[in-house]
């Protein structure tokens, strides 16, 4: 069969449908790529961080906080929206819009900013002072343009007493003040409680919450987004209310949850020879929803 004869062939995107003539393997290999599917609330906050972005500097730089339950895209955002402005080559102005670093495991303000000098490639000592540190990224930020920073699993400093808690806010808070670029934040809802040990600084970060999807229109057009990025060669209609609900029921409305009950029914879909997600290829996916996974991680646990 040749491409031109798939019938749903002009809703996949174009990169998916020049996928269905390859061989099962190549196809299941595909189905694993990440892809970005666009869907209403990201865009939204996209756009709020693209606005923090080309804010002006001033004296107090506003900042954002991104809030979620686990799984739920709030990396796969922040990551599209790095590959949206992505570093190009060379030292000069304008080289490194936008860093992506991730939040120390303890609230520990040296080894933030030895995270920071990590991704610059910068030498430096553990135990250089935090001052030292903070005037190297400076420089070097100033010096490729960074104009923005992004702290991924902030909730990690939960770990550390709420002292130690507090001290690292203000860290950040004051690296923001002194490099004049916006923070944004990015945790799970426990985060929040992180901002909130210290009015100054829950007052500079306006939270942004992606929450966990509902059974409802939009939930529906995400799985029609979605299957436009299936290599299947028959379609799957996954919007008809009787799969969605069991797409819904399985994933318990988490993204990545969604996307993995899909894909793993696709798989089925390939090896099986039948080409389309049916409620056939879900139920023998085997997917176990989220909630019965973790019981089941606690019973064998002990
Ligand atoms: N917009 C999207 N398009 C396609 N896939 C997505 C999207 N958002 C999330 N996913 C999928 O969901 C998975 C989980 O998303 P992600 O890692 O962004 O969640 P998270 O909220 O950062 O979770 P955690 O709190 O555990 O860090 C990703 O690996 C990806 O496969
Ligand atoms: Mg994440």
């Amino acid at each position: 069969m040749r491409a031109a004869d798939y019938e749903h062939m002009d809703l996949l995107l174009p990169e998916t449908k020049e996928m269905l003539d390859s061989n099962g393997d190549d196809r299941i290999e595909y189905l694993r790529t990440d892809k970005w599917i666009p869907y209403p609330r990201a865009n939204q906050i996209l756009k709020k961080i693209e606005e923090l972005l080309k804010e002006p500097t001033k004296t107090r730089m506003s900042n954002l906080l991104i809030v979620g339950e686990s799984n739920n895209g709030k990396t796969s955002l922040v990551k599209k929206f790095w590959r949206s402005h992505p570093p190009s080559d060379g030292l000069y102005e304008d080289a490194y819009p936008v860093m992506y670093v991730q939040a120390p495991p303890v609230p520990d303000e040296r080894r933030f900013y030895d995270a920071i000098l990590t991704v610059l490639l910068v030498p430096f000592r553990h135990r250089d002072a935090p001052s030292q540190k903070i005037a190297d990224i400076s420089y070097y930020f100033n010096k490729i343009g960074t104009r923005m920073l992004i702290v991924d699993e902030i909730h990690n400093i939960l770990s550390g007493s709420v002292p130690k808690q507090r001290a690292f806010m203000n860290a950040l808070k004051n690296l923001g003040n002194q490099l004049a670029i916006p923070i944004v934040l990015v945790g799970t809802k426990d985060a929040l409680m992180a901002t909130n040990t210290d009015m100054q600084i829950s007052s500079r970060f306006k939270p942004e919450h992606l929450p966990v999807w509902r059974l409802d229109r939009e939930f529906v057009q995400l799985l029609a987004s979605i299957e436009t990025t299936l290599p299947l060669r028959k379609p799957s209609d996954l919007a008809t209310k009787e799969l969605a609900q069991e797409i819904y029921r399985l994933s318990e409305g988490y993204i990545g949850e969604i996307v993995a009950v899909i894909g793993e029914a696709a798989v089925v879909a390939i090896q099986s020879g039948s080409e389309r997600i049916t409620t056939k290829e879900i139920k023998e996916s085997g997917f176990i929803p989220p909630s019965k996974r973790r019981v089941i991680t606690e019973l064998e646990s002990g």
